[in-house]
């Protein structure tokens, strides 16, 4: 026995690979092996003989398999040494390339429309964030009472205790820009303020952070013939169709009278955002005539001026003209999904510095 030992254990030891370990397990241990063999010959055997031959003959083969398993660990080991030292990467080569940024959508759409204005001459005009409750109500006509300071869900910001002072707020909308725009221009005045505006308010279509551009045309005789007109041609423009259906409903905002809501035409069906067809409306803006005490808290003559003003959704516009039905992803979501809605990379030219890379 201490032969049959000496004999598989040195062919183990000499095992080059799994396919020499699995025949050794077979000749050896296997069901019709040597060491099986042996143990059909106990039944010859005398049962002292067996007593000590039996135990033997199941220790033999106990050790004959541990044997085949470490060697065959060792055997998968060195292979994977071996690999590691034959297969490796060079980390310093340069990688393919590839175009990381693009445009967001939402800077997409406010430098497309930002241009039909332009062609329509309407200048760029900006605002802080962060206005005074002046500008983004008092000046617009929203007295401290009035109740469409609740219906704004404002941020107030904070004051410093015993400091009693209105509070500062993150501006609601883009219309303290006219105030400003006014202020700063006088008569006559064109200009769309796009920018961000917020509101505490959080849906599918809502976000508390959101964009607008407001527009303002102050001149002698502007009438509200002039707003149509002016919208009708921005949304075919920014829509690229020959007609687009648009809804002017009556409505009230404390800085315009008279007041209209404007919706365009679309379709929600599964879940497939469609503009200019089906049964849904989308509102997409608030306009108006602007109010006389609008046009005087700019510093302007309302006697001698009218005006008219609008302000856009730029999401709601990026929403309806890239087919995206939730409003939220514009704001947690990352490249592969700009991808989905076939935002490529920068390749085309934009106002952040032409044709960029
Ligand atoms: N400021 C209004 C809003 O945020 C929109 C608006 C702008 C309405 C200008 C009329 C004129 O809802």
């Amino acid at each position: 026995m201490d032969d049959l030992k000496a004999k598989y254990l040195g062919q183990i030891a000499e095992a080059a690979d799994e396919a020499a370990i699995e025949a050794i397990r077979v000749a050896a241990v296997g069901k019709k092996g040597e060491i099986a063999l042996m143990m059909r010959e106990l039944g010859k055997m005398t049962p002292e003989e067996r007593q000590t031959a039996g135990p033997a003959l199941n220790a033999l083969k106990d050790e004959i398999n541990s044997a085949l398993a470490a060697k065959k660990a060792a055997l998968a080991d060195a292979a994977l040494d071996e690999r590691l030292r034959s297969e490796w990467l060079d980390v310093t080569l340069p990688v393919r390339p590839r175009r990381q940024g693009t445009l967001h959508p939402i800077s997409q759409a406010s430098e497309e429309l930002t241009a039909i204005f332009a062609e329509m001459g309407f200048a760029v005009a900006e605002g802080p964030r962060i206005e005074t409750d002046w500008y983004n109500f008092d000046a617009l006509n929203i007295p401290g009472h009035h109740p469409a300071r609740a219906e704004m869900d404002t941020f107030y910001m904070h004051r410093a205790e015993g400091d009693n002072r209105p509070p500062h707020v993150l501006r609601t909308h883009t219309s303290p820009v006219q105030i400003r725009s006014m202020e700063l221009q006088g008569a006559p005045i064109r200009v769309i303020c796009p920018g961000g505006v917020y509101r505490a308010d959080y849906d599918q279509t809502h976000t508390p952070m959101f964009h607008q551009v407001e527009g303002l045309a102050i001149d002698k005789g502007i009438s509200m013939a002039n707003l149509k007109w002016t919208l009708e041609e921005f949304v075919k423009a920014f829509f690229e169709v020959d007609d687009v259906e648009l809804r002017f409903r009556a409505s009230h905002f404390p800085f315009t009278e008279p007041s209209a809501e404007v919706d365009i035409r679309c379709s929600w069906e599964g879940g497939q955002l469609k503009i200019g067809e089906g049964d849904d409306w989308m509102e997409i803006l608030g306009s108006g005539m602007v109010h006389p005490k609008v046009i005087a808290a700019g510093g302007i003559d309302p006697e001698v001026y009218q005006g008219f003003a609008f302000g856009i959704g730029i999401d709601r516009l990026a929403m309806l003209k890239y087919g995206i039905p939730d409003l939220r992803a514009f704001f947690d979501s990352d490249l592969r999904w700009l991808r989905h809605y076939g935002f490529a990379a920068l390749d085309m030219p934009n106002l952040h510095g032409g044709l960029s890379r």
